[in-house]
């Protein structure tokens, strides 16, 4: 496995070109299962998911194409050709699945196309048990028959789903995607409240515009979905990733240098600006993107996790290591997973002051992180570790990787690009 070496303490200048969504990416993916012609998804990211989703497609029967040329040569391009005129496979098998759990987003469009589809029930991951039932209850409200069997989802349906009020108990990301890509192909009108109102759903809702559906109210918490008998190709690109930007942006403040991230825009870091301000940063519109430039002393901000367009759970790990090294105390509470402080231990060992009870972690800052050997455990965990070492006296040494990779592009060349003493050593 591969394990990435900082040398903390060098305030980064330059400029980042920030990748797609990865977030956006994986639904948009599976979408190509509702129609039989071409959907051409560009900005594409190079990131671990992508490529699992690649698979787990091309066992449905998906034919995909990079760039004009085959999968199977390098996975070097940006814009990928999904064509899924002939999906022979309607399973969805487990070792798949439990690499990635948005895998499951092939449930809505399998059942809504082809009227059947048996998926491995993802199960948990270090974050929490993640459970699928607000998937599972909602396309029950459209008429599929769902039986739970040795791990798997086995769903089918007689003839067409149909379109129903659904009221969803969390405002679910994955529920609200799958169930978008079950009501395009529903006979009838579907109104899902308490729908997730992220950037990403909003993208995917163009998307399956492009292609044809009738979707209006994406990005609000009610969404009204009038099914169709069918969706063509479309080309569409998809959206910067505000999660990885958000990332580069506490890079920029916890090193105290100037980054300049090109691709994204405001509005996508619209639920965590206010936060990054507070700290001290000062956030300016470029021509291409956003400039960030880091204060000389970091100042201590409180945080909740919400649902969009609440502060992000995805934000959270990385900005409890910026508040780490804040001039005093605050507190960072976790309302969407029951397991997301794993990066705790991790950063306790680099010499973070941080006392958890039950949701909420409070932490005391100090004057700086020790570099120490540590064990990435999530995705964004594991980047909240890369930005210690940014800082932190000594080398960093980061194992496990791979969940870096699951979700950020080239992340050493990156952050070397903007003069981080980072690098990686591949298959110790
Ligand atoms: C998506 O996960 C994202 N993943 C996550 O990002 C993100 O943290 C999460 O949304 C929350 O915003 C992708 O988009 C691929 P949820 P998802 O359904 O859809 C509970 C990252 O780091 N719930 O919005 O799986 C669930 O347990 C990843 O990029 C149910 O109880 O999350 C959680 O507490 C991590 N039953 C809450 O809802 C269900 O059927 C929100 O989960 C579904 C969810």
């Amino acid at each position: 496995m591969d394990v990435i070496k900082i040398n903390g303490g060098i305030p980064l200048k330059g400029s980042i070109q920030v990748s797609g969504s990865k977030n956006s990416t994986l639904p948009l993916m599976a979408a190509s299962l509702l129609t039989p012609e071409n959907l051409i998804l560009s900005n594409i990211p190079h990131l671990l998911d992508i490529v699992t989703m690649c698979n787990l497609l091309v066992n449905h029967g998906v034919k995909l194409t990079l760039d004009g040329s085959n999968l199977s040569n390098k996975y070097s391009g940006r814009t990928l050709l999904l064509n899924g005129s002939s999906i022979t496979n309607f399973l969805a098998p487990y070792d798949i699945v439990r690499k990635m759990r948005a895998s499951v987003l092939v449930l809505g469009p399998l059942l809504a196309r082809f009227g059947q589809a048996k998926v491995s029930l993802p199960g948990g991951c270090a974050i929490g048990t993640r459970p699928i039932d607000i998937h599972i209850d909602a396309l029950k409200e459209m008429g599929a028959q769902i039986n739970l069997c040795s791990g798997y989802v086995e769903a089918t349906c007689d003839g067409n789903l149909k379109g129903a009020k659904i009221n969803f108990s969390k405002a679910s990301v994955g529920a609200t995607e799958n169930i978008l890509m079950a009501a395009a192909l529903a006979e009838g009108r579907t109104i899902i409240t308490n729908a997730a109102r992220e950037p990403e759903i909003i993208d995917l809702a163009n998307c399956l515009n492009a292609m044809g559906a009738k979707i209006t109210g994406a990005g609000e918490s009610k969404i009204e979905i009038t099914g169709v008998k069918e969706l063509h190709g479309a080309s569409h690109k998809v959206i910067a990733d505000r999660i990885e930007a958000a990332t580069y942006a506490i890079a920029a403040i916890i090193t105290g240098g100037e980054i300049t991230l090109k691709g994204i825009t405001l509005d996508l870091l619209d639920n965590i600006i206010a936060e990054l301000e507070e700290c001290g940063a000062k956030i300016t519109k470029t021509k291409d993107g956003i400039k960030i430039k880091g204060p000389k002393v970091i100042k201590p901000v409180n945080v909740i996790t919400e649902p969009f367009p609440g502060f992000s759970t995805d934000f959270q790990a990385q900005f409890m290591a910026l508040m780490c090294v804040a001039n005093g105390e605050s507190t960072i509470t976790e309302n969407i997973f029951e397991n997301r402080f794993m990066h705790v231990g991790e950063l306790q060992r680099m010499g973070a002051e941080i006392n958890v009870a039950g949701s909420s972690a409070h932490v005391t800052g100090i004057k700086r992180f020790k570099g120490a050997q540590v064990m990435a455990t999530d995705l964004r965990a594991s980047v909240s570790l890369v930005l210690a070492g940014l800082v932190a006296e000594g080398e960093t040494t980061i194992n496990r990787v791979y969940h870096i990779d699951r979700g950020y592009e080239h992340v050493e060349e990156k952050l070397a690009s903007c003069g981080a003493n980072i690098y990686r050593i591949k298959n110790l």
